[in-house]
Protein backbone atom coordinates (compact mmCIF):
# COMPACT_ATOMS: atom_id res chain seq x y z
CA UNK A 1 0.00 0.00 0.00
CA UNK A 2 1.04 2.94 -0.72
CA UNK A 3 0.67 6.88 0.30
CA UNK A 4 1.86 9.94 -1.67
CA UNK A 5 1.66 13.18 -0.97
CA UNK A 6 2.27 16.66 -2.29
CA UNK A 7 3.58 19.96 -0.70
CA UNK A 8 2.45 22.43 -2.37
CA UNK A 9 4.88 25.39 -0.58
CA UNK A 10 7.25 27.45 -2.15
CA UNK A 11 9.47 26.68 1.02
CA UNK A 12 11.15 23.17 0.75
CA UNK A 13 11.09 21.12 3.99
CA UNK A 14 9.01 23.73 5.88
CA UNK A 15 5.87 23.73 8.33
CA UNK A 16 3.55 21.93 5.42
CA UNK A 17 6.37 19.29 5.17
CA UNK A 18 6.86 19.11 8.98
CA UNK A 19 2.65 17.73 9.25
CA UNK A 20 3.26 15.63 6.72
CA UNK A 21 6.20 13.77 7.79
CA UNK A 22 4.08 13.53 10.90
CA UNK A 23 1.56 11.71 9.40
CA UNK A 24 3.60 9.81 7.95
CA UNK A 25 5.32 8.32 10.31
CA UNK A 26 2.26 6.88 11.97
CA UNK A 27 1.49 5.04 8.49
CA UNK A 28 5.06 3.75 8.34
CA UNK A 29 4.43 2.33 11.89
CA UNK A 30 1.89 0.44 9.92
CA UNK A 31 4.36 -1.09 6.88
CA UNK A 32 2.45 1.79 4.79
CA UNK A 33 4.74 2.96 2.17
CA UNK A 34 4.94 6.92 1.43
CA UNK A 35 6.65 9.55 -0.87
CA UNK A 36 6.34 12.97 -0.78
CA UNK A 37 6.95 15.37 -3.75
CA UNK A 38 7.64 18.66 -2.89
CA UNK A 39 6.62 21.59 -5.81
CA UNK A 40 8.96 24.46 -4.00
CA UNK A 41 11.60 25.02 -7.44
CA UNK A 42 8.41 23.81 -9.71
CA UNK A 43 6.86 25.93 -12.45
CA UNK A 44 3.35 24.29 -12.59
CA UNK A 45 1.14 26.27 -15.13
CA UNK A 46 -2.49 26.04 -14.56
CA UNK A 47 -5.33 24.42 -16.85
CA UNK A 48 -5.56 25.43 -20.26
CA UNK A 49 -8.71 24.74 -20.76
CA UNK A 50 -7.73 22.68 -24.25
CA UNK A 51 -9.38 19.52 -23.43
CA UNK A 52 -6.99 17.41 -25.26
CA UNK A 53 -6.97 15.16 -22.25
CA UNK A 54 -10.81 13.92 -23.46
CA UNK A 55 -9.69 13.53 -26.46
CA UNK A 56 -6.03 11.84 -26.25
CA UNK A 57 -7.60 9.86 -22.98
CA UNK A 58 -4.21 8.92 -22.19
CA UNK A 59 -4.22 9.59 -18.42
CA UNK A 60 -1.91 12.52 -19.13
CA UNK A 61 -2.30 16.11 -19.27
CA UNK A 62 -1.53 17.45 -22.97
CA UNK A 63 0.93 19.90 -21.49
CA UNK A 64 4.37 18.09 -21.18
CA UNK A 65 7.08 20.18 -19.84
CA UNK A 66 6.31 19.94 -16.30
CA UNK A 67 5.98 17.61 -13.02
CA UNK A 68 2.33 17.22 -13.53
CA UNK A 69 2.46 14.23 -15.44
CA UNK A 70 4.96 11.97 -13.34
CA UNK A 71 2.79 13.81 -10.14
CA UNK A 72 -0.47 11.88 -12.31
CA UNK A 73 1.28 8.86 -12.72
CA UNK A 74 2.01 8.55 -8.71
CA UNK A 75 -1.26 9.57 -8.21
CA UNK A 76 -3.10 6.83 -9.90
CA UNK A 77 -0.71 3.91 -8.57
CA UNK A 78 -1.11 5.21 -4.81
CA UNK A 79 -3.87 4.12 -2.43
CA UNK A 80 -3.95 7.44 -0.69
CA UNK A 81 -3.75 10.83 -2.11
CA UNK A 82 -2.91 13.62 0.81
CA UNK A 83 -2.52 17.61 -0.46
CA UNK A 84 -0.68 19.31 2.07
CA UNK A 85 -0.35 23.31 1.29
CA UNK A 86 0.81 26.81 3.84
CA UNK A 87 -1.87 29.30 3.54
CA UNK A 88 -1.53 31.99 1.40
CA UNK A 89 -3.84 34.39 1.52
CA UNK A 90 -6.25 32.53 2.80
CA UNK A 91 -6.33 29.55 0.56
CA UNK A 92 -3.85 26.60 -1.37
CA UNK A 93 -0.83 28.38 -2.93
CA UNK A 94 -1.27 28.72 -7.02
CA UNK A 95 1.09 25.33 -7.83
CA UNK A 96 -0.97 23.34 -6.12
CA UNK A 97 -4.15 24.47 -7.40
CA UNK A 98 -2.75 24.53 -10.74
CA UNK A 99 -2.12 20.76 -10.16
CA UNK A 100 -5.37 19.96 -8.88
CA UNK A 101 -6.76 22.14 -11.78
CA UNK A 102 -4.87 20.19 -14.24
CA UNK A 103 -4.81 16.46 -12.74
CA UNK A 104 -8.36 16.87 -12.00
CA UNK A 105 -9.05 17.43 -15.19
CA UNK A 106 -7.12 14.47 -16.75
CA UNK A 107 -8.96 12.31 -13.66
CA UNK A 108 -12.45 13.12 -14.53
CA UNK A 109 -11.53 12.91 -18.56
CA UNK A 110 -10.36 9.50 -18.04
CA UNK A 111 -13.43 8.46 -16.00
CA UNK A 112 -12.30 9.14 -12.64
CA UNK A 113 -8.99 8.02 -11.99
CA UNK A 114 -8.68 8.58 -8.40
CA UNK A 115 -12.37 7.23 -7.51
CA UNK A 116 -11.85 5.75 -4.10
CA UNK A 117 -8.76 6.30 -3.29
CA UNK A 118 -8.14 7.86 0.49
CA UNK A 119 -7.74 11.21 -0.09
CA UNK A 120 -6.77 14.21 2.87
CA UNK A 121 -5.88 18.32 3.24
CA UNK A 122 -3.06 19.51 5.52
CA UNK A 123 -2.41 22.75 6.12
CA UNK A 124 -0.09 25.14 7.93
CA UNK A 125 -1.49 28.83 8.88
CA UNK A 126 0.43 31.33 10.63
CA UNK A 127 -3.13 33.07 11.90
CA UNK A 128 -5.91 33.13 9.32
CA UNK A 129 -7.63 31.20 6.34
CA UNK A 130 -6.94 27.32 7.38
CA UNK A 131 -10.07 26.12 6.85
CA UNK A 132 -10.82 27.63 3.94
CA UNK A 133 -7.59 26.49 2.22
CA UNK A 134 -8.65 22.77 3.69
CA UNK A 135 -12.06 23.45 1.57
CA UNK A 136 -10.54 24.23 -1.39
CA UNK A 137 -8.75 21.02 -1.29
CA UNK A 138 -11.76 19.28 0.10
CA UNK A 139 -13.54 19.98 -3.23
CA UNK A 140 -11.18 18.33 -5.43
CA UNK A 141 -11.17 15.39 -3.09
CA UNK A 142 -14.92 15.38 -3.22
CA UNK A 143 -15.45 15.63 -6.47
CA UNK A 144 -12.72 12.86 -7.74
CA UNK A 145 -15.01 10.34 -5.61
CA UNK A 146 -12.23 10.17 -2.87
CA UNK A 147 -13.18 8.88 0.28
CA UNK A 148 -11.96 11.59 2.83
CA UNK A 149 -11.03 10.79 6.82
CA UNK A 150 -11.25 13.08 9.44
CA UNK A 151 -9.20 13.93 12.49
CA UNK A 152 -9.40 14.95 16.17
CA UNK A 153 -9.60 18.43 14.73
CA UNK A 154 -9.00 19.87 11.24
CA UNK A 155 -5.85 18.68 9.41
CA UNK A 156 -4.21 22.44 10.27
CA UNK A 157 -0.75 23.36 12.17
CA UNK A 158 -0.11 26.21 13.49
CA UNK A 159 3.50 28.52 12.66
CA UNK A 160 5.40 30.80 10.55
CA UNK A 161 8.83 30.68 10.63
CA UNK A 162 10.06 26.94 9.26
CA UNK A 163 9.89 24.62 12.18
CA UNK A 164 7.19 26.39 14.30
CA UNK A 165 4.61 23.59 13.50
CA UNK A 166 6.78 21.40 16.14
CA UNK A 167 5.37 23.64 19.20
CA UNK A 168 1.79 23.38 18.11
CA UNK A 169 0.68 20.44 20.25
CA UNK A 170 -2.49 19.71 18.73
CA UNK A 171 -1.65 20.24 15.25
CA UNK A 172 0.74 18.02 15.83
CA UNK A 173 -1.82 15.64 17.02
CA UNK A 174 -4.48 15.86 14.06
CA UNK A 175 -1.51 14.25 11.87
CA UNK A 176 -1.58 11.32 14.63
CA UNK A 177 -5.07 11.13 14.27
CA UNK A 178 -5.29 11.26 10.68
CA UNK A 179 -2.24 9.20 9.91
CA UNK A 180 -3.84 6.27 12.15
CA UNK A 181 -7.16 6.85 10.51
CA UNK A 182 -5.88 6.58 6.77
CA UNK A 183 -4.24 3.59 7.65
CA UNK A 184 -6.68 2.01 9.58
CA UNK A 185 -9.59 3.08 6.47
CA UNK A 186 -6.55 1.47 4.04
CA UNK A 187 -6.42 -1.71 6.02
CA UNK A 188 -9.82 -2.07 5.18
CA UNK A 189 -10.61 -0.94 2.06
CA UNK A 190 -7.37 -2.37 0.46
CA UNK A 191 -5.62 -4.94 2.33
CA UNK A 192 -4.99 -8.32 0.40
CA UNK A 193 -7.28 -9.48 -2.40
CA UNK A 194 -10.60 -8.04 -3.31
CA UNK A 195 -13.21 -9.08 -0.88
CA UNK A 196 -15.60 -9.63 -3.76
CA UNK A 197 -12.31 -12.40 -4.74
CA UNK A 198 -12.45 -14.17 -1.68
CA UNK A 199 -14.68 -17.43 -1.96
CA UNK A 200 -17.42 -18.54 0.73
CA UNK A 201 -16.66 -21.03 3.06
CA UNK A 202 -18.74 -23.21 1.25
CA UNK A 203 -17.63 -22.42 -2.17
CA UNK A 204 -14.12 -22.42 -1.18
CA UNK A 205 -11.68 -24.03 -3.50
CA UNK A 206 -9.08 -26.33 -1.91
CA UNK A 207 -6.93 -27.04 -4.57
CA UNK A 208 -6.31 -23.45 -5.81
CA UNK A 209 -6.48 -21.80 -2.54
CA UNK A 210 -7.42 -18.10 -2.51
CA UNK A 211 -8.77 -18.45 -6.41
CA UNK A 212 -10.58 -16.09 -8.82
CA UNK A 213 -9.11 -14.16 -12.09
CA UNK A 214 -7.10 -11.40 -10.84
CA UNK A 215 -6.77 -9.87 -14.49
CA UNK A 216 -6.70 -10.75 -18.14
CA UNK A 217 -3.85 -9.56 -19.87
CA UNK A 218 -4.90 -8.31 -23.33
CA UNK A 219 -2.29 -6.95 -25.87
CA UNK A 220 -3.41 -3.84 -27.73
CA UNK A 221 -1.48 -1.71 -30.47
CA UNK A 222 -4.08 0.59 -29.85
CA UNK A 223 -4.11 1.98 -26.27
CA UNK A 224 -6.70 4.76 -26.76
CA UNK A 225 -8.73 2.67 -28.94
CA UNK A 226 -8.74 -0.20 -26.28
CA UNK A 227 -9.49 2.69 -23.27
CA UNK A 228 -12.49 3.36 -25.05
CA UNK A 229 -13.86 0.27 -25.47
CA UNK A 230 -13.38 -0.94 -21.91
CA UNK A 231 -12.89 1.92 -19.79
CA UNK A 232 -15.48 4.45 -21.65
CA UNK A 233 -18.24 1.75 -23.21
CA UNK A 234 -17.85 -1.11 -20.06
CA UNK A 235 -16.65 1.82 -17.39
CA UNK A 236 -13.97 -0.07 -16.30
CA UNK A 237 -11.61 2.17 -13.93
CA UNK A 238 -8.22 2.36 -14.47
CA UNK A 239 -6.14 1.29 -11.24
CA UNK A 240 -2.92 1.18 -11.90
CA UNK A 241 -0.35 1.88 -14.78
CA UNK A 242 3.15 1.15 -15.12
CA UNK A 243 5.99 0.72 -17.81
CA UNK A 244 7.48 -2.84 -17.69
CA UNK A 245 10.18 -3.71 -20.26
CA UNK A 246 9.10 -3.60 -23.78
CA UNK A 247 5.09 -2.36 -22.83
CA UNK A 248 2.95 0.21 -21.36
CA UNK A 249 0.36 -1.86 -18.57
CA UNK A 250 -2.67 -0.68 -17.96
CA UNK A 251 -4.90 -2.21 -15.29
CA UNK A 252 -8.82 -1.79 -15.40
CA UNK A 253 -11.07 -3.42 -12.64
CA UNK A 254 -13.96 -4.89 -14.43
CA UNK A 255 -16.53 -3.68 -11.59
CA UNK A 256 -15.89 -6.89 -8.81
CA UNK A 257 -12.29 -6.39 -8.02
CA UNK A 258 -11.01 -8.54 -11.15
CA UNK A 259 -9.19 -6.33 -13.84
CA UNK A 260 -8.81 -6.79 -17.81
CA UNK A 261 -4.16 -5.73 -17.94
CA UNK A 262 -3.96 -3.99 -20.78
CA UNK A 263 -0.05 -4.20 -22.36
CA UNK A 264 0.75 -1.74 -25.11
CA UNK A 265 4.09 -2.71 -26.69
CA UNK A 266 6.75 0.03 -26.69
CA UNK A 267 8.44 1.12 -29.95
CA UNK A 268 11.22 -0.86 -28.69
CA UNK A 269 9.71 -3.96 -28.26
CA UNK A 270 10.43 -7.22 -30.46
CA UNK A 271 7.09 -8.06 -32.49
CA UNK A 272 7.20 -11.49 -33.72
CA UNK A 273 7.53 -13.58 -30.76
CA UNK A 274 4.01 -15.63 -30.14
CA UNK A 275 3.49 -13.11 -27.01
CA UNK A 276 3.47 -10.45 -29.31
CA UNK A 277 1.17 -11.68 -32.10
CA UNK A 278 -1.67 -12.95 -30.12
CA UNK A 279 -4.31 -10.49 -28.72
CA UNK A 280 -5.28 -12.54 -25.13
CA UNK A 281 -1.83 -12.38 -23.83
CA UNK A 282 -2.02 -14.52 -20.58
CA UNK A 283 -4.74 -15.20 -17.74
CA UNK A 284 -3.98 -14.64 -13.90
CA UNK A 285 -5.31 -16.91 -11.61
CA UNK A 286 -4.99 -15.26 -7.68
CA UNK A 287 -4.10 -17.69 -5.03
CA UNK A 288 -2.77 -17.69 -1.66
CA UNK A 289 -0.05 -20.72 -1.80
CA UNK A 290 1.60 -20.05 -5.18
CA UNK A 291 3.95 -22.28 -4.11
CA UNK A 292 1.94 -25.62 -3.73
CA UNK A 293 -0.16 -24.81 -6.86
CA UNK A 294 3.21 -24.51 -8.76
CA UNK A 295 4.78 -27.17 -7.55
CA UNK A 296 1.50 -29.28 -8.12
CA UNK A 297 1.22 -27.88 -11.79
CA UNK A 298 4.84 -29.12 -12.16
CA UNK A 299 4.23 -32.69 -11.10
CA UNK A 300 1.25 -32.92 -13.64
CA UNK A 301 4.04 -32.40 -16.29
CA UNK A 302 3.00 -28.52 -16.97
CA UNK A 303 6.10 -26.14 -18.72
CA UNK A 304 6.94 -23.62 -16.26
CA UNK A 305 8.07 -20.89 -18.40
CA UNK A 306 8.67 -18.63 -15.41
CA UNK A 307 9.50 -19.89 -11.91
CA UNK A 308 8.09 -18.15 -8.79
CA UNK A 309 9.65 -14.98 -8.67
CA UNK A 310 8.79 -12.23 -6.21
CA UNK A 311 7.62 -8.89 -8.00
CA UNK A 312 6.33 -5.50 -7.18
CA UNK A 313 2.83 -3.62 -7.71
CA UNK A 314 2.56 -0.31 -6.34
CA UNK A 315 3.66 -0.36 -2.23
CA UNK A 316 2.54 -4.37 -2.25
CA UNK A 317 4.43 -7.29 -2.70
CA UNK A 318 3.28 -10.11 -5.15
CA UNK A 319 4.52 -14.01 -6.20
CA UNK A 320 3.92 -14.50 -9.43
CA UNK A 321 4.68 -17.20 -11.81
CA UNK A 322 3.90 -18.44 -15.82
CA UNK A 323 3.34 -21.97 -16.65
CA UNK A 324 1.40 -22.67 -20.23
CA UNK A 325 -2.18 -24.87 -20.04
CA UNK A 326 -2.63 -27.85 -22.35
CA UNK A 327 -3.63 -25.21 -25.62
CA UNK A 328 -0.35 -23.33 -24.88
CA UNK A 329 -1.98 -20.83 -23.07
CA UNK A 330 -0.23 -18.97 -20.45
CA UNK A 331 -1.41 -19.32 -17.14
CA UNK A 332 0.13 -16.71 -14.51
CA UNK A 333 -0.30 -17.32 -10.94
CA UNK A 334 -0.42 -14.60 -8.78
CA UNK A 335 -0.08 -14.10 -4.79
CA UNK A 336 -0.59 -10.66 -3.05
CA UNK A 337 0.99 -10.59 0.00
C1 LIG B 1 2.51 34.78 0.13
C2 LIG B 1 2.16 34.31 1.52
C3 LIG B 1 0.87 34.50 1.97
C4 LIG B 1 0.50 34.11 3.24
N1 LIG B 1 -0.79 34.26 3.63
C5 LIG B 1 -1.17 33.85 4.85
C6 LIG B 1 -2.54 33.98 5.27
O1 LIG B 1 -3.42 34.39 4.53
N2 LIG B 1 -2.85 33.55 6.52
C7 LIG B 1 -1.91 33.05 7.38
O2 LIG B 1 -2.27 32.73 8.50
N3 LIG B 1 -0.63 32.89 7.00
C8 LIG B 1 -0.25 33.27 5.76
N4 LIG B 1 1.07 33.08 5.36
C9 LIG B 1 2.01 32.40 6.28
C10 LIG B 1 2.18 30.89 5.97
O3 LIG B 1 0.93 30.26 5.79
C11 LIG B 1 2.89 30.20 7.15
O4 LIG B 1 4.15 30.81 7.36
C12 LIG B 1 3.09 28.72 6.93
O5 LIG B 1 3.56 28.12 8.11
C13 LIG B 1 4.10 28.45 5.82
O6 LIG B 1 4.23 27.06 5.61
P1 LIG B 1 5.54 26.42 4.86
O7 LIG B 1 6.66 26.54 5.84
O8 LIG B 1 5.17 25.02 4.57
O9 LIG B 1 5.73 27.24 3.64
C14 LIG B 1 1.47 33.51 4.09
C15 LIG B 1 2.78 33.31 3.63
C16 LIG B 1 3.12 33.71 2.36
C17 LIG B 1 4.53 33.48 1.85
Amino acid sequence: MKVVAINGSARRDGNTAILIRHLFAELEKEGIDTELVQLSGHVIRGCTACDRCKVNLDLQCAIENDIVNEIIGKFIAADAIILGSPVYFADITAELKALIDRAGRVGGANGGLYRRKIGSGVIAVRRGGAIHALDSINHFLHIAQMIVPGASYWNVGIGREIGEVERDEEGLLNMRTLGENIAWLLKLTRAGDTPSLKPSADAENRLLPGGGIHHIAVRTTDLAASLRLYRDLFGMRPVKEKEVPGKRLVLLDTGNGSHIELAAPLESAPTNSPETLHPLQHIALSTSDLTGVIGRVRTAGYEITVEPREARAGGSSLFIAFFKGPGGELIELYQQN
